[in-house]
């Protein structure tokens, strides 16, 4: 083989008759501005070379081209007509060129494969056009060649799901053209000479027709309306509709105008810089400040989790569905029991809703081994324990696990809110304690919050970090604090929340005016789907710990409801009704609020506007946000967003509480919690700007792009978690303390 024609992501080397150009631009051959400069001068160098019969596309590392680079998309000057114009030249040329797949060929990289003559794909190999996940339509005219290469009707599901599809089905579609084991270089090389040996014509997908085969004539219509109903939050959605009907009705040149139009209004979409942003702070949250890279995780095989009841069987569940074998440790034969029963019924239940086959509900049961026994988790690498919210309790457990847990295996513990640090000092184990907050239901829900002592070992959040990733989930390291990032900034939400209850706002006009915001779920149907009890008991739990303002009207709400046995969902009623298990405004749930703010001396107003709930629920949101950014509890802004987005129904097309905050205008939001501190008075502190916050607002900067302060020179390489030994005065808590009545509610 002849030498590189030059260095650089891209390079092209002679074969005998054939080019071959390389990409290989880690971790995954993004396609970044240097990437496209060297395809395209890669690919001028193989136009200009009489002596090549063929071109092969191949790339270097773990996958083919996974797209465009993501993080590039808002650099001055990002335009996809350039890369456009090299993918024409490709299709265009007379000599053979070929793609081949390994990987995942995605986006912008599997746009560059259809413009190829011929695709070949490797075992493993995988391709999609994700881009609607990033509020985008295929930008590099994927949206009019993958019709031409799989029909019109698999094509648009592609795409407004971006799902992808694996090598065999993609054979099956139409979308490569051949199979082959081996390494993408040489497989590639044998398909090329083999194509060139039976003199196979360039096959160009643009000049074929799309595929419309038994669709009905109302199909695009049809999905059209769809899309602007279903998915009317996403405006890529009826984007990737009309360019894919273009692709069906209009010729190739048309498309192409149309498709670049529909990319340049989705580019500058809210909703797509909002989702581009989360795509980035998933994979920044991975990097745990303050921990070496390269850090080996610790060994992980099996693991142990105590408690049966609602989180400790649905993490044994999610650790199941992983793979892992779990012992399962209950106090009571009767309470394990029925753990395991609840395990089982809901496998079964995805069986017979297609879900799981017959064989995986055995296999799953199979490795959740249920016992009395403390013993059995002896030999287990990880034990997380998820019994009930009560301090003693788990300093109890925590206790337990650690004088029988082996040396070196990890103790977790799943508390909401509690401590973590009392129940580390409580394993006797500090730097193999963290805390894995697995957000409910831990087994479908995407967030853990891995709560970092000031000891935990940095091999213990490599491994937690891992563990997350192997269970499909994300993970956001944080300090300690009461209820860590989601719950300490939820108690501020949902304070205010019963708050406006009180005031006479009605469970149901609450909700609504929270959904219309975009929230999955509004506070009150989020309170009793979670159970009435549960907040209660974190309430009181904290209260014990003195973390609670000196208010007596503090979450009066669900601590009554609690009291009244109106414990949500699981009781029929809590701040609605459940007849036949769907929610009901329930009459008696709006007197008991009512009773409540006459008790606590909390004026009844009839004149509350939507704009006033919504900003009364989000403005504390970023309040608590930029406190617990103050505080070290959260390292970045997009750790928050991540955590709002993935485990508390925050929408993504918004972008998380902080994203969002930067589009409303921090000064704006320092104003109306000023404004509310005014109106319903600040005797606890309620409405305390951060100065945080309210230094940004001056400057007229983004909370957003706030970057912590790098530790001292000198300091210890693995900074401590603020937790609460290091903790100043008050900051963590709820209320930082006594403060003389300024007003009345
Ligand atoms: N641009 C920039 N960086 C990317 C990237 C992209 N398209 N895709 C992945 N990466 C980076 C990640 O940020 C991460 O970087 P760090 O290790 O530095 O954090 C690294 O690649 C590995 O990514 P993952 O951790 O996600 O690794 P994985 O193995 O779990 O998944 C993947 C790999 C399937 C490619 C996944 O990263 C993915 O789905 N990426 C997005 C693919 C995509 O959406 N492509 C379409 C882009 S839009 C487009 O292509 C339009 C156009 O050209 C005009």
């Amino acid at each position: 083989m002849s030498h590189a024609a030059s260095m650089g992501p891209v390079t092209l080397v002679r074969h005998g008759r054939i080019g071959l150009l390389c990409i290989d631009h880690p971790p995954v051959n993004a396609l970044s501005v240097a990437t496209v400069a060297g395809l395209d001068a890669k690919v001028a160098a193989f136009e200009a070379d009489p002596a090549l019969d063929g071109l092969l596309i191949w790339c270097a590392g773990r996958t083919f081209v996974a797209g465009g680079d993501i993080a590039q998309f808002d650099a001055p000057g990002f335009d996809a007509a350039p890369y456009n114009r090299i993918l024409a030249r490709i299709e265009a040329s007379e000599r053979l060129v070929v793609a081949a797949l390994h990987g995942t060929a995605l986006g912008g990289g599997l746009e560059l494969a259809l413009a190829c003559h011929y695709r070949l794909a490797l075992p493993g190999a995988r391709v999609g056009l994700p881009e609607i996940r990033l509020g985008l339509l295929p930008g590099a005219l994927g949206s009019q060649r993958l019709p031409r290469a799989c029909g019109a009707a698999l094509a648009l599901d592609l795409m407004l799901s971006g799902r992808m599809l694996d090598a065999e089905a993609a054979l099956r579609a139409g979308i490569v053209d051949a199979l082959a084991t081996g390494e993408p270089l040489a497989a590639g090389l044998n398909y090329l000479e083999d194509l060139l040996d039976r003199r196979a014509p360039p096959r160009r997908l643009s000049a074929l027709p799309a595929s419309t085969a038994g669709l009905p004539a109302d199909f695009f219509s049809q999905a059209l309306l769809r899309a602007r109903q279903e998915q009317a939050r996403y405006p890529a959605a009826a984007a990737i509709v009309r360019a894919v009907e273009a692709a069906a009705t209009r010729p190739f040149a048309e498309g192409e105008a149309l498709e670049a139009a529909l990319l340049a209004s989705c580019v500058v979409s809210p909703e797509s810089r909002a989702l581009r942003h989360l795509f980035l702070a998933e994979r920044q949250a991975a990097r745990v400040p303050g921990v070496p890279a390269g850090l080996l995780p610790r060994v992980l095989h099996t693991a142990g989790v105590v408690g049966a009841g609602t989180m400790g069987r649905r993490i044994a569940m999610s650790l199941a569905d992983a793979g892992m074998p779990v012992t399962l440790v209950e106090a009571s034969g009767a309470a394990l029991a029925k753990g395991l029963a609840s395990v089982r019924a809901r496998y079964e239940a995805d069986a017979a809703a297609g879900r799981l086959r017959p064989e995986q509900v055995a296999r799953r049961m199979g490795l959740i081994a249920g016992t009395l026994d403390y013993e059995a988790l002896a030999g287990c690498e990880l034990v997380i324990e998820a019994v009930v919210e009560d301090m003693a309790l788990k300093q109890q457990v925590c206790g337990r696990l650690g004088r029988l847990c082996k040396p070196g295996a990890i103790i977790a513990t799943n508390t909401s809110t509690l401590d973590v640090e009392v129940l580390a000092e409580a394993s006797g184990r500090p730097a193999d304690f963290a805390g894995l907050h697995f957000r409910n239901p831990a087994n479908g829900g995407r967030l853990i919050e891995v709560v970092r002592g000031s000891a935990t070992a940095p091999d213990v959040l490599v491994t937690a970090m891992q563990l997350a990733r192997r269970l499909g989930k994300v993970a956001v390291v944080c300090g300690v604090c009461f209820g860590f990032i989601g719950n300490r900034m939820a108690e501020a939400y949902l304070r205010e929340s019963e708050f406006l209850l009180m005031e006479g706002v009605s469970p149901v006009r609450l909700d609504a005016v929270m959904e219309a915001c975009g929230m999955a779920m509004g506070p009150c149907r989020m309170l009793d789907v979670a159970g009435i009890d549960v907040s209660a008991k974190i309430v009181l739990e904290y209260g014990k710990a003195g973390g609670l303002p000196p208010d007596p009207a503090y979450r009066a709400v669900v601590r009554t409801l609690f009291r009244l046995g109106r414990l949500g969902c699981k009781s029929g009623a809590g701040l609605y009704r459940y007849p036949g298990g769907a929610a009901v405004a329930d009459p008696e749930a709006e007197r008991i609020c009512r009773a409540l703010g006459r008790a606590h001396g909390i004026a009844r107003r009839t004149d509350i506007s939507d704009a006033e709930i919504a900003e009364r629920l989000l403005y504390p949101l970023v309040n608590e946000a930029a406190k617990l950014l103050e505080e070290g509890v959260a390292s970045r802004p997009g750790d928050i967003d991540m955590v709002w987005t993935a485990g508390y129904g925050y929408p993504d097309y918004l972008g998380g509480p902080v994203w969002q905050a930067d589009s409303i205008g921090l000064a704006r939001i320092v104003a109306g919690l000023e404004r509310y501190a005014r109106l319903r008075g600040n005797p606890y502190d309620y409405w305390d700007v951060s100065p945080l916050l309210a230094t940004l607002a001056r400057g007229g900067q983004r909370l957003s792009d706030w970057v912590a302060p790098r530790p001292e020179a000198g300091a210890a390489p693995i900074p401590s978690a603020p937790g609460s030994a290091a903790r100043p005065a008050g900051q963590g808590r709820i209320h930082p303390g006594p403060k003389p009545p300024q007003s009345v509610h």
